[in-house]
């Protein structure tokens, strides 16, 4: 038996059970604030989540008003005035034909229900034999169990192999480190994938349109999900755009498949789109993809407690009119400009092989030998010593790991708020190069 690690007794059942956490008492824009009074730099608002940036009243003062006046309905017997509003919003904001908003609360729940959504199509369309789905690695869609079977998280899947469903993977775009007449890259992987499955057993494909942590913020090549739109429309696969982390803005437009002129059937929205002030996500799809349902078994079949709740949407409602009313999806793509001139700076560090991304979401990935794009081996868990140093700096990112072969590969991401100042991003900047030497000293 191993030594037993050590974590605080209080009654939490922590994240991480090897070491203590700083206590967050405060937060205000893009910095939190911790019980001690340190101010940390919040470079990824939390998990891509903190859009509008921390302690945004207007947001508060919505949930606090809604809550008094009714806080929960139950969603198979009523509807309620945030949900109506909230999915109006959305359909201002989603790409054309996209009307069709059903609220959840995490991202892995609409990864889940876009899925299975796919599935009651199919079946409901009296074509009974399509329930395939079609994945990407490196990628990832969630941790409950349908969305971790399409997902590429080895760590994540080890224990748990025996109850996940066998989901087909094909290589994602990742230019850094594929070949750009590869079918990683042309998408010819996904028609070579739908042809040896059969197209009659497969149901969906499913891929995030600008790649979050799984690929550090790669940038497919323009032409991609063009042709992932024409491979689906000709094999009937049913294309699930994953825009719970790149869509809300964090790209510059509102949803990152908008880039590439490429309209899902159905789309995943979490994350940002309640700015982090309460757990919500969406799935939004198509009348098409409805009305069979509709004409069928009435209902899809995936309920849960607090979908549609008007608490949660009041929320969602706030946030989305406050990135309206104060412009951030441009600012998103403005600051995004600055965020990614000034992190080229980086390139000439030790150990930082590429800096890559888009609007406000980039991908910085280390690696061990510059010319050959050799990674660290995975023992010396560059990434984790990384965010360690980079948070005795101040400075909170994000770490990946095992994206350059399956095992190995480090990287980190930045992604702040869409309020980050031109001074704010000279931080993190000034803070990332404190906390890359700190880092290589440890070593
Ligand atoms: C692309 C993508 N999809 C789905 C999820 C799952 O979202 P959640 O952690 O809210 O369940 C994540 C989480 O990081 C994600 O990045």
């Amino acid at each position: 038996m191993s030594p037993s690690r050590r974590y605080p007794e209080t009654g939490v059942f922590y994240r991480a059970l090897d070491r203590e956490f700083p206590m967050i008492v405060r937060g205000e824009g893009c910095w939190l604030v911790d019980d001690k009074g340190r101010r940390y730099l919040d470079a990824c608002g939390g998990a891509y989540v903190a859009n509008l940036g921390h302690g945004v009243s207007e947001v508060a003062d919505a949930v606090a008003e809604q809550v008094r006046r009714v806080a929960y309905v139950n969603g198979t017997a009523f509807t309620n005035e945030p949900a109506e509003e909230l999915a109006a919003e959305l359909r201002t904001l989603n790409p054309k034909g996209l009307d069709y908003a059903y609220f959840l609360s995490s991202g892995s729940e609409a990864v889940e229900a876009a899925l299975k959504l796919a599935r009651q199509y199919w079946v409901e369309s009296g074509k009974p034999g399509k329930h395939k789905v079609i994945a990407r690695a490196p990628g990832y869609h969630g941790n409950t169990l349908l969305a971790l079977s399409a997902s590429a998280r080895g760590h994540y899947k080890k224990l748990f192999g025996p109850w996940l469903v066998p989901v087909t993977m094909i290589p994602a775009p990742y230019p850094y480190r594929c070949a750009p007449d590869s079918g990683a890259m042309t998408a010819q992987a996904l028609e070579d994938a739908i042809l040896k499955e059969g197209a009659d057993t497969v149901a969906a494909f499913i891929a995030e349109p600008v790649s979050g942590s799984s690929t550090g913020g790669s940038v497919p090549p323009p032409d991609y999900f063009k042709r992932v739109r024409q491979i689906c429309d000709k094999h009937s696969v049913l294309f699930v755009a994953d825009e719970v982390l790149c869509g809300a803005g964090r790209t510059g437009k509102w949803t990152a498949g908008e880039h590439f002129d490429a309209a899902p059937d159905i789309m995943t929205l979490g994350k940002g789109l309640s700015g982090g002030y309460v757990p919500l996500s969406a799935v939004v799809t198509r009348k098409k993809i409805i009305d069979p349902i509709a004409n069928g078994s009435g209902s899809l079949k995936h309920a849960q407690t607090f979908s549609h709740s008007p608490a949660i949407c009041a929320a969602g409602l706030a946030a989305v009119r406050h990135i309206k009313k104060h412009g951030l999806v441009q600012r998103s793509a403005d600051m995004g400009a600055v965020l990614h001139r000034k992190l080229r700076a980086l390139l000439e560090l030790p150990s930082v092989g590429d800096v890559r991304g888009l609007g406000l979401l980039a991908g910085i990935e280390f690696v061990a030998d510059k010319k050959t794009k050799a990674p660290f081996p995975r023992s010396l868990k560059f990434a984790e010593s990384f965010v360690s140093a980079a948070l005795d700096a101040g400075l909170v990112v994000w770490p990946n790991v095992g994206h350059a072969d399956g095992e190995n590969g480090d990287l980190v991401m930045v992604a702040p708020p869409f309020t980050v100042s031109e001074s704010e991003i000279d931080e993190i900047v000034a803070r990332f190069k404190t906390a890359l030497e700190a880092c290589h000293v440890r070593r």
